[in-house]
């Protein structure tokens, strides 16, 4: 009875834990928002051409855990999209936002790269 209680709070516990870094990722998509807008260009990208570039959430988590080199960007460093030419020699502006609002929270275990790829994803 105890030992069934005591997993009962730790799932508990644990599924709050999630809850909070999933609220950390979703109010970071609100900082994003200075630059980017759900639906037309802005200083950045839309979310949407973002999704349209990237396909998946993963596949934006997996650039961004890589580094996010320019090169490896499917907007600014694809020749072949549609906003290339636009945001190309803007990229410097977001390789900034990346090393402050990304790289170091998940570095120090606020969010998963997953989690904030996810919440574009969700817009
Ligand atoms: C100060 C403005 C600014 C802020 C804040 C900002 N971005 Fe950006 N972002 C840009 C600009 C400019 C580009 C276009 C250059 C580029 O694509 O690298 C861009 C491009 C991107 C791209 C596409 C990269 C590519 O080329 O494939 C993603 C994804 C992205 N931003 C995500 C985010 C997220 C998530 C946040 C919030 C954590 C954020 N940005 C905050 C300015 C900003």
């Amino acid at each position: 009875m105890k030992k069934t209680l005591m997993i009962a709070a730790t799932a508990a516990f644990m599924m709050t834990g999630l809850a909070a870094t999933e609220a950390v990722a979703g109010g970071l998509t609100n900082k994003c928002k200075a630059c980017h807008k759900v639906d037309k260009n802005a200083t950045g990208p839309s979310f949407k051409h973002i999704q349209a570039a990237y396909g998946d959430a993963a596949t934006l988590a997996a650039v961004w855990a890589g580094g996010f080199a320019v090169s490896d960007r499917h907007i600014a460093g694809n020749p072949d999209n549609e906003n290339y030419k636009k945001y190309h020699k803007k990229a410097k502006m977001m390789t900034g936002q990346y090393k402050k609002l990304i790289h170091k929270k998940v570095e120090h275990g606020k969010f998963t790269y997953l989690e904030l790829a996810t919440e574009v994803f969700s817009k």
